[in-house]
């Protein structure tokens, strides 16, 4: 199959580099010229284990290929995958579809034989009715198909997730292009992972309700932690022992600092907004941004307790100041909320972060990048572990302070509170 991947963000790139090594002819376009040269010479503009070799490899064996013309690329390809970005629109909560329309526009000028056009960004439902009339206007008929095709891809485990996805959904009304997807994704299908054909509309939901569902999960459990804490049981045990009824499942039980990325926040933002416009209240998840919102707050009032009210010239360590392990992302990290408000107490902060500085806090009062851990808690009065990449499991930290003993604010649960209590470290940790 000769594939189209328009956009080469996060989804565009992996899905398009994934399926070049399923087999297929892969064009991945982009209007950034810049990351385009960087891509033809092998080069990542993103942070993804794995990503690098396999752009490598299908780049050599001529599978991949990257490219600026989007016409010309629309006009070579028989499936098209559009996967521009639909971030929040601005002063508003709902999804910005300008670069969606843009692409269909384009593509529209560019038809020459029947294409099969599929929305892989994450798009409100009637998105793919609104491109199949941008497209008609040009009379495209019978030239085309709109399909829903959503992505579950993890950031840091996205090879693996779109290897071995759960499951594949499939949201078309036509059968002609559910046919060629299903065998676009044989690969997959035949070694497992589950193909669930449905409308186009309903997969569009799908995609929402996935991501706020998951959402809800984590600020649930995050709550069950207060409770914990004021009740003296580890919340540990509270989602092994949820988590073993099938019905609720053991994952995104873990408790942690607010969520964030550039899915959960956005995506529980857009469902509403889209609710709304069907005068629907969703209730629960309006809660649960409300909450997740709160939750920040929630720690930094930890942060002040542990310190004793005085944060002023406190030095204070971050440990990962990403959304989560495995990623150079920092979209909506809660860091960015505690750190500039730590600052402005007054803290003095250092932080590491496997992926390097962030320009987020270049110009935050008394934050510096430190390039390893050892230097990042030095003189530290509290160490913050903000995310749980595998470098911060098993730090030596009496190895790594000799004359001070700092205060360790574990936000991922990471270590066991009795053997680090037992290094003579004050501990403290979610839930427990
Ligand atoms: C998510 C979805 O998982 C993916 O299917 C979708 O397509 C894109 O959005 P991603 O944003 O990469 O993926 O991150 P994910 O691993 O889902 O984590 C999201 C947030 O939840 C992070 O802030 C993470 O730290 C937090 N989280 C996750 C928890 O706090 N506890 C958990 O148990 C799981």
């Amino acid at each position: 199959m000769k594939l189209c991947m328009i956009g080469t963000g996060y989804v565009g790139l992996v899905s398009g580099v994934c399926f070049a090594d399923l087999g297929n002819e892969v064009i991945c376009v982009d209007k950034d010229i810049n990351k385009i040269n960087l891509l033809q010479e092998g080069k990542i503009p993103i942070y993804e284990p794995g990503l690098s070799e396999l752009v490598i490899k299908n780049l050599k064996n001529k599978r991949l290929k990257f490219s600026t013309d989007l016409k010309k690329s629309i006009r070579d390809s028989d499936i098209i995958f559009i996967c521009v970005g639909t971030p929040t629109k601005k002063g508003n909560s709902s999804a910005d579809l300008s670069q969606i329309f843009n692409v269909a526009k384009q593509i529209s000028y560019s038809i020459n034989k029947f294409k099969i056009i599929v929305t892989k960004s994450t798009v409100p439902v009637t998105t793919g009715d609104k491109i199949e009339k941008i497209l008609s206007k040009k009379n495209n008929k019978k030239k085309f198909s709109i399909v829903s095709n959503p992505e579950f891809l993890r950031e840091g485990e996205a090879i693996r997730d779109f290897i071995y996805p759960d499951r594949i959904v499939i949201g078309s009304n036509d059968k002609k292009s559910s046919r060629i997807l299903k065998n676009l994704y044989n690969p997959l299908t035949s070694k497992g992972a589950q193909y669930f054909k449905t409308s186009r509309r309903a997969a569009e939901l799908i995609k929402y309700a996935s991501n706020s569902f998951l959402a809800t999960k984590i600020t649930f459990i995050n709550e069950i932690a207060n409770l914990c804490e004021k009740t003296g049981i580890n919340i540990e045990d509270i989602s092994i022992g949820m988590g073993l009824d099938k019905r609720i499942g053991s994952r995104f039980l873990r408790t942690g600092p607010a969520y964030g990325g550039s899915c959960f926040p956005k995506d529980t933002k857009a469902i509403i907004s889209t609710a709304n416009k069907f005068k629907i209240n969703l209730s629960v998840i309006k809660s649960v941004i409300k909450s997740n919102k709160n939750r920040s707050n929630l720690l930094l009032n930890r942060v002040y307790e542990i310190l004793n009210k005085k944060i002023k010239n406190k030095k204070i360590t971050f440990l990962g100041v990403t959304f989560k392990a495995n990623t150079d992302d920092m979209r909506d990290s809660s860091s960015l909320i505690m750190i500039p408000s730590l600052s402005k107490k007054g803290a003095i902060i250092k932080y590491f972060d496997p992926t390097g500085s962030k320009k987020e806090f270049k110009k935050i009062k008394n934050v510096t990048y430190e390039n390893s851990i050892k230097k990042s808690i030095l003189k530290s009065d509290l160490v913050i572990i903000h995310t749980d990449w595998n470098d911060f499991k098993s730090i030596n930290f009496k190895n790594l302070t000799k004359k001070k003993k700092f205060i360790i604010f574990d936000m991922r649960n990471i270590y066991s509170p009795i053997k680090i209590k037992k290094m003579g470290f004050k501990y403290f940790s979610l839930g427990r």
